[in-house]
């Protein structure tokens, strides 16, 4: 084509930009599996530029203001290793998660102090994960615990924790007294809980496991956390008033935690229609309160729209994708369903991976296109929808003992562990690590945010 007088000037331009945008950006053909397996390797590899565990005076997995995010990043890297094949972080993956395992709990005693259930509980996901996907147990490494033992161990210490002197049960969202959410029950320690016990049963096929699932779950739907008709899963309770009143603010990973639960469990119970019924109408809700508007794009309403989305938020569609994909394998009626968001959203995130003219990946995929946002949170996210998209080509799906897993059992792991005893710490007060853990709900109620404040600015 012949560009007259004027228009040379644009056809410069636009090649310019054409030629900039092809370099900078991740192209990402969904229909492709190579093109997928490039995408993820690109954001893997940025995530892991802030990963410094395995160089000379860093500690393996440890992330000191934010120690649950090492969980996060090592689920990202479990998914990125099972599903593509590339084995280029394995060896920080099973350092890192050797290194945090405490006494074969996940209470390492640098952190144990101020842990939250949902914090360790995250760990915990992160081995059970390990050992589904036959990641070969690390037993030559640090303790050598098996991943399937720290699952047990993470399982032990949150069952012991069970709580009934308010609200008929539940887990508090905190461990320890003096920390400022003890007083509330939430949806992701008590749904997290839920989905190791019910990953754990598959596993095993334990049935001990199963009915401590079920419990949960009972409990749950007794209480204002999840509703079992609308399906609506608040993201607090308050044990000051006995759970009677609701903090219902929406996010994505509180259905998901409780959806990727009853899945294992419908997959567990080789097909139960009841368990059917909870997966259908948890994902419903997940796809109908977390999906960017007229699209198939995954948005954390909450936070995206005015961009207030502080670290661990950033990460609950990366969890989420996660946990879409596992569940349309596990409940294989829920796949076709899926797998239409899964494309969508991964098409738009690769949109906004052009930032900073080396990929760098946003926060609102929706915008399908860079937002400013810079972080290993984003990463961690987009490699996930990357990742979850490889369900298209292998439908490998987590196994059980029974069909290959061989992770050391052991069912009463982590019981030697004396640093869970709250009485042997020394006190560390809140307001020391207050951004440590997983911090999304301290506004919810009033008195809880009013509390943080005062120790906060005491
Ligand atoms: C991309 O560039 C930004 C800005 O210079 C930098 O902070 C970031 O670490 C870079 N990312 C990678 C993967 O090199
Ligand atoms: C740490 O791991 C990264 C890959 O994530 C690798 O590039 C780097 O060489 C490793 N550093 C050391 C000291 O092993
Ligand atoms: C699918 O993934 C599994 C687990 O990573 C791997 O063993 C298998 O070779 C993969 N299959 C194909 C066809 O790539
Ligand atoms: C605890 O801190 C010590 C001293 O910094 C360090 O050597 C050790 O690796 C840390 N352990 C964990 C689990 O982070
Ligand atoms: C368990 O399975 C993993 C993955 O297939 C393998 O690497 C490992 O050697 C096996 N361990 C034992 C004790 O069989
Ligand atoms: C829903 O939860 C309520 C309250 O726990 C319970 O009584 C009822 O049996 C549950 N319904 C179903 C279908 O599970
Ligand atoms: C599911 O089916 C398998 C194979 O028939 C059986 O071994 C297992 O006990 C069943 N699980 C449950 C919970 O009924
Ligand atoms: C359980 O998951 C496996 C693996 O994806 C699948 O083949 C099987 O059909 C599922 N079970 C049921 C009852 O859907
Ligand atoms: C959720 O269920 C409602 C009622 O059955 C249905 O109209 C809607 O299309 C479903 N939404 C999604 C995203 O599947
Ligand atoms: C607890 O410690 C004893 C003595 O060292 C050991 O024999 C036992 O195997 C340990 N139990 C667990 C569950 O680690």
């Amino acid at each position: 084509m012949h560009f007259p007088g004027p228009w040379r000037v644009l056809k410069g331009l636009l090649i310019t930009l054409l030629f900039t945008d092809s370099v900078h950006a991740i192209t990402l053909d969904i229909t492709d599996e190579q093109s997928i397996k490039d995408a993820a390797s690109t954001t893997a590899y940025a995530m892991m530029t802030y990963y410094h565990g395995n160089e000379t005076g860093h500690i393996p997995g440890a992330f000191p203001d934010k120690w649950w995010e090492g969980a996060a990043l090592f689920l990202a890297l479990l998914h990125y290793w099972h599903f593509t094949g590339d084995t280029t972080y394995n060896s920080e993956l099973r350092v890192g998660l050797e290194w945090q395992a405490g006494d074969d709990d996940y209470l390492p005693a640098n952190y144990s102090s101020w842990i939250g259930n949902d914090d360790q509980m995250f760990w915990g996901l992160a081995a059970i994960t390990a050992a589904e996907f036959e990641f070969a147990d690390a037993s030559n490494v640090g303790s050598g615990y098996s991943w399937l033992s720290l699952a047990q161990g993470v399982y032990n210490y949150q069952t012991s924790e069970w709580d009934t002197s308010t609200c008929d049960g539940g887990l508090r969202w905190q461990i320890w007294t003096y920390e400022s959410g003890y007083d509330m029950k939430n949806s992701i320690s008590n749904g997290g809980l839920f989905q190791l016990s019910a990953r754990l049963a598959r596993y095993t096929d334990d049935s001990s496991y199963a009915d401590w699932a079920q419990k949960i779950w009972d409990w749950s739907a007794s209480s204002p956390l999840l509703d079992n008709s609308t399906w609506n899963v608040a993201d607090s309770t308050e044990t000051t008033n006995d759970c009677s009143t609701q903090g219902d603010d929406q996010w994505s990973y509180n259905y998901g935690t409780y959806l990727m639960g009853a899945a294992y469990m419908y997959n567990y119970t080789n097909g139960s229609s009841t368990w059917l019924t909870a997966v259908d109408g948890l994902l419903n809700r997940t796809l109908e309160g977390f999906i960017h508007d007229g699209t198939y794009i995954l948005e954390e309403k909450l936070c995206e729209p005015s961009e207030v989305c502080n670290d661990n938020e950033i990460l609950f569609k990366g969890l989420v994708s996660n946990w879409l994909s596992l569940t349309a394998l596990l409940v294989p009626s829920t796949y076709d369903t899926i797998l239409p968001y899964l494309q969508g959203s991964a098409k738009a995130a690769a949109l906004s991976c052009t930032g900073h003219n080396n990929n760098t990946c946003g926060v609102r995929w929706y915008q399908s296109d860079y937002d400013g946002w810079i972080g290993m949170e984003e990463e961690i996210s987009a490699t996930s929808i990357f990742v979850a998209n490889m369900i298209a080509f292998n439908q490998s799906a987590p196994v059980t003992a029974n069909t290959g897993g061989n992770s050391t059992s052991v069912p009463d792991a982590g019981e030697n562990d004396t640093s869970g005893d709250s009485s042997s710490l020394s006190a560390i007060t809140t307001g020391d690590r207050a951004g440590a853990g997983i911090l999304t709900v301290v506004f919810v109620a009033g008195w809880v945010g009013l509390m943080s404040w005062t120790v906060l600015g005491g």
